[in-house]
């Protein structure tokens, strides 16, 4: 199924080879996350999954990490696959995570281990969002 619009092969790759990644032995349910940093990089994640549960990582947390991690701060394009029939949209707090490095705008696609099935972007999943702006005073 392909609703959306186009994405990056390459972006659609490096969340797919995350995907393959993941440690989910509990819910067993695989997720793969990558995000295109303004710089041009891009940067994988997997969920991570713990035996205390609730200290388990998403997949968007762990692809935001290795972000920061190589000292970039500005996401512009992000990418989510995951199986099932369902959308595997990020859930709410990897919205929230997505907001602190981006703007409204920017396309998150959602996929499925076939590829895209849609294109939303971050204002539609989290409209009227507090982020760093409402702390500084500036406009987003
Ligand atoms: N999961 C993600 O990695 N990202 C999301 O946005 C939705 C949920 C993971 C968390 C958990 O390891 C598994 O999917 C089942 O909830």
């Amino acid at each position: 199924m392909i609703v959306g619009t186009s994405m990056d092969a390459a972006l659609f790759v490096t969340a797919k080879e995350a995907m393959e990644k993941a440690y989910a032995p509990y819910s067993n349910f695989a997720v793969g996350a990558a995000v295109r940093g303004a710089d041009g990089g891009l940067y994988g994640g997997c969920n991570v999954e713990n035996a205390a549960y609730p200290q388990g990582c998403c997949a968007e947390a762990s692809a935001i990490s290795a972000m920061v991690m190589d000292g970039e701060t500005s996401i512009v394009e992000v990418c989510v696959i995951g199986g099932g029939d369902a959308l595997v949209t990020p859930c709410g707090g990897c919205r929230q995570r997505i907001r602190e490095f981006a703007a409204d705008d920017i396309p998150i696609h959602v996929c499925g281990p076939e590829g895209l099935r849609q294109t939303l972007t971050l204002g539609e999943l989290l409209p009227l969002s507090f982020g760093p702006e409402n702390l500084s005073g500036e406009e987003s």
